[in-house]
This record gives structure tokens, C-alpha cells and sequence, in this order.
């Protein structure tokens, strides 16, 4: 039976996932089925992109960039509140698009759209504020000043466990930036991508803007065409490390500009001054939450010695009250994982862990049922243990011991990863030293706040191996366009900078 909000969304029926100018109707590079991960069973299908008619896309979104960069801004900021309002009227449905496809549960998949809403509001503000500075020049009658244009076809490729919001942020901002959006959505997730477009795509049109959002469904291959395209200026990319490191290598061999967004390996410390019931609290939705699938999931919990016992205790306990199953039902909590595959990696990371010394504590198995499912698991384990330092897409949390603040610093910055973090204190002089130059080296550093569920309003991304991006709020916009400085002469003299003279 088919769910009334998927006609709706227009994808109910086999769809096309290839949107330039207009939506090709049934392209020709395979089809791709989405699967329900609380099931395993099929939702629907989506047409790819071959590769001509990728290309074709690419060729339409540089012709509709040529367009878009002369609207001015706060008018292109128009069609973003345009296309806020539309999102606001499809909340519920595309909430309940993205539980289905991806898993998450109702108000996380609502939540999701919710983002889109908050970064749009937010890219309309923007489009008025797209300020350059002016700086005094060195010579008389002689002004210097930068400004910022647009960019280009931004090339954005996204997970499967943000299927819509990294889109948002991306294309809110690129859109009052002057840019238009190329858009490679995962393969586990082709539905939200084709109704998230088919939103944009009508909103735009209705308005007579040109077709700044573009959609090409596809596997690696379309995947590396887009990062390899000299016309893609910038590339955003959200995923593993291990392609993300190949996407920065082939876009800066053209020297183009990327956003990397790649993974986590978060920590949140508690020492023994904290409020404990705010810790705990922020632990479960940060670890469990969103079935241990967000970047900034909560996979390492440092505990300080004297309360780690009693803390893990409580946090056991408040373990076993954690729902799991259908995430379209009121009251779960946690719903499966995306894949089989994802199941297989969440078994590997538990044998490893009980072969280096980690205890299960709560949880530790797959569930005998339909579709996707594990229990949410909490491992004891030496801070040393080489599992620890990896990411695991997976709701495992490692629990680790450490003796006060500058050891749980220590341990937090001790993994190649560098996206969230948190501490639990009450003592100012611990939270201070956690954020300062010698504290977390993360690009994400809370205070009494878990490591996920960040506002739009920041810039998002991480260091080190989570590849050094920034999207979303602050001034993460400059990366969408570029910069030029002007300096102009308004005297009758032609005096040199540096006070060089220059004369026959
Ligand atoms: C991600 O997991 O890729 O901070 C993004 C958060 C969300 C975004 C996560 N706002 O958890």
C-alpha cells in the first residue's frame, strides 16, 4: 500500500532523479530502487543520470548561473522565502518522507525539514548582508574596497542521514550567493532528493527565476564527473573520509574549492562537578539518537574516575528504557539502521571491542525482526583500544575513564577525527580550558549541550580528518562566492603604492 503523502511529493510512482532546465523524463542511467531500512522492503524508483545526461545538466546549470548572478540579491533572497514558505506547507509530508526512507524517527525527519526552514529564513537575512569591508588606502585621492560575487555551479553531494537539511544549507546559502546547485543526492535516499527538487524546481519556476536547482541522481561515476568538472568552481561534499579525501585531492588538482564534511569521532566529557542529570540526558539523545547515525553523534563518553562508575550506571539504566522500532510510531525512540551493510559494521565494531578489552554493558545485538534493527549499546572499554578511534555508523557509545580535565582533553583530541565535542562541568576555569587554544581541537566545542543537534545559526564542520568545511550559518557564505578587491583613483595624480616612483 502506498502512503497517500508520497503522491503528494510527486514521487509515488517510478520518478525521474535527473533535473536540469527541466526534468528529464526517463533517463538512462539505471534505476535505482529505495528501500525501506524498517522493512527491507521496497518504497519506490528513481531514474539515474547517464553520463550525457549529466553532462546536459551541468551545461543547463552553468546557463542558469549566467542568469541568476545578475538578479540582485535581495531579490534572489525572495525566492529562498519563497521556497521557505513552500517547505513550511510540506513539513509534515516531507518529515514523514524522510522517517520512511532513511529511518530516523517522525520528529527527527520532521526536525530535518525544520533545519531546511531555519536555514532558508536565515539565507534570506543574508541576502542583504552580503557586506565587503572597504579599507583606507595608502595614497591620496585613492578609495580600496572588496566585494563579493557570485561563484559558479556549485557541485553538492550528500548522505543518506541528512538526505534533505545538507542540501538546504547548501543550496539556501549558494542561491542568495548568486550560485546555482548541481545536486548528487545518496543513493540509499533518491526519493527525498527527487521531492526536496521537485519543491525548489516549482517554486523557482512559478516565480520566473531561472532553474537553479539541478538534481542528478547516480552512483560513483556521476559522482566523480561533478567533482572533476573544471565549470564546478566549488564542491561541497558530506560523507566518508576515505572518498572525501579522494574528492579535496581531484578538486584541488584543478584548483577548485571544496566544503568537506566527513566523519565524527565525538566525545563528551562529564566531570565529577557536573549536573549530572543534564549529562545524562544530553548523552542519550546524542548517542542513541538518530540510531547512532548523525556526524556529530556521541560515540566517546569520558567519564572522571570518581563519578564514572555511578554515572555509567544510570546511563545503563536509562538504556534499557529506550525504545526501539517503527519510527513512524509516537513513542520509539530509535529506529533502524540504513543497510544490512550498516548491521554488518555495528556486529564488526562489537567483536573488535570485546577482543581489545571492552565490556558490553547494555545492548550488543541485532534484532531478530524485519529491516534494520540493533539494540543501542554501551561499551566499557580502555581509552587505548584501537577501536575507539574509529567511526562506526552505528549507535555504539564507548565509555572511557579519565583522571580531570587535562587528561579528558587529551583523550577527546587523541583520534583523528575532529567534528564535536562537549563538556559537562559546572566549574567555569574546566569549561574555559576546554574551549581555549589548548582545549578541544574540534570544530564544534559545547558546553553542558550534547555534540549533535547544532543550530543552523553556527558555522558546521570539522578539522582533521572531518576535512576542514564549514556550512551553514556565521560567514560560512564567503565560501560560496568570490572576493574581489577594488581599488580606485578618483585624484588627478597616479601616485605607486609602496611609494615606488616610476618616471621618465
Ligand atoms: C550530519 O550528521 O551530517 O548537528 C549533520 C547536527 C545536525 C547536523 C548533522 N544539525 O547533528
Amino acid at each position: 500500500m502506498k502512503h497517500d503523502f508520497l503522491k503528494r511529493l510527486g514521487v509515488a510512482e517510478p520518478c525521474s532523479g535527473v533535473k536540469g532546465k527541466t526534468w528529464i523524463d526517463r533517463p538512462t542511467g539505471g534505476e535505482i530502487v529505495s528501500i525501506d531500512p524498517a522493512t527491507g522492503e521496497e518504497i519506490g524508483r528513481v531514474w539515474q543520470a547517464s553520463e550525457k545526461e549529466a553532462e546536459r545538466v551541468l551545461a543547463e546549470a552553468q546557463e542558469a548561473f549566467l542568469e541568476w548572478r545578475s538578479v540582485p540579491a535581495p531579490v534572489r533572497g525572495e525566492a529562498v522565502r519563497k521556497l521557505g514558505h513552500a517547505l513550511r506547507e510540506k513539513k509534515e509530508d516531507l518529515g514523514r518522507l524522510v522517517t520512511l526512507e532513511v529511518g530516523k524517527i517522525l520528529v527527527e525527519g520532521k526536525g530535518e525539514v525544520q533545519e531546511m526552514i531555519d536555514v532558508s529564513d536565515f539565507a534570506v537575512g543574508l541576502s542583504r548582508q552580503l557586506y565587503g569591508l572597504t579599507m583606507p588606502s595608502e595614497r591620496p585621492g585613492h578609495r580600496l574596497q572588496e566585494q563579493w560575487h557570485p561563484l559558479g555551479v556549485v557541485g553538492c553531494i550528500t548522505a543518506f542521514n541528512f538526505p534533505a537539511a545538507v542540501w538546504a544549507w547548501n543550496f539556501a546559502l549558494a542561491a542568495v550567493c548568486g550560485d546555482s546547485v548541481v545536486w548528487k543526492p545518496s543513493e540509499l535516499a533518491p526519493l527525498t532528493a527527487v521531492a526536496v527538487t521537485r519543491i525548489a524546481h516549482q517554486v523557482f519556476e512559478e516565480a520566473g527565476f531561472p532553474a537553479v536547482a539541478s538534481l542528478v541522481a547516480g552512483g560513483p561515476a556521476v559522482g566523480e564527473k561533478l567533482v572533476k568538472d573544471r565549470r564546478l568552481p566549488l564542491v561541497s561534499f558530506t560523507g566518508s573520509t576515505t572518498v572525501g579525501r579522494k574528492v579535496g585531492t581531484w578538486v584541488a588538482e584543478r584548483l577548485g574549492r571544496t566544503i568537506l564534511e566527513m566523519g565524527g569521532n565525538n566525545a563528551v566529557i562529564v566531570l565529577d562537578d557536573a549536573n549530572q542529570e543534564l549529562a545524562l540526558r544530553a548523552c542519550l539523545f546524542a548517542a542513541a539518537g538518530t540510531a547512532g547515525q548523525r556526524c556529530t553523534t556521541l560515540r566517546r563518553l569520558i567519564v572522571q574516575r570518581g563519578i564514572a562508575g555511578a554515572f555509567t550506571d544510570r546511563l545503563v539504566k536509562s538504556y534499557r528504557g529506550i525504545k526501539v522500532g517503527d519510527p513512524q510510531e509516537a513513542g520509539t525512540l530509535m529506529g533502524p539502521l540504513i543497510t544490512e551493510r550498516a548491521v554488518e559494521g555495528y556486529v564488526r565494531a562489537l567483536d573488535a571491542a570485546k577482543k581489545q578489552g571492552g565490556e558490553v554493558l547494555v545492548g550488543g545485538k541485532k534484532l531478530d525482526r524485519k529491516g534494520f534493527y540493533v539494540e543501542p549499546t554501551v561499551v566499557r572499554i580502555p581509552a587505548d583500544a584501537p577501536i575507539v578511534k574509529e567511526e562506526t555508523f552505528a549507535p555504539i557509545l564507548y565509555v572511557l575513564e579519565c583522571k580531570d580535565v587535562l587528561d579528558a582533553v587529551r583523550i577527546n583530541n587523541g583520534v583523528a577525527q575532529g567534528l564535536s565535542s562537549a563538556i559537562f562541568t559546572t566549574n567555569m576555569q574546566a569549561a574555559e580550558r576546554f574551549m581555549s587554544a589548548s582545549g578541544s581541537d574540534c570544530g564544534l566545542a559545547n558546553v553542558n549541550v550534547g555534540t549533535s543537534g547544532a543550530e543552523i545559526g553556527g558555522a558546521f564542520g570539522g578539522e582533521k580528518d572531518t576535512g576542514g568545511g564549514r556550512e551553514s550559518g556565521s560567514d560560512s557564505w564567503k565560501l560560496y562566492m568570490r572576493r574581489q578587491t577594488n581599488t580606485i583613483n578618483w585624484s588627478n595624480d597616479l601616485p605607486l603604492a609602496q611609494g615606488i616612483t616610476f618616471a621618465t
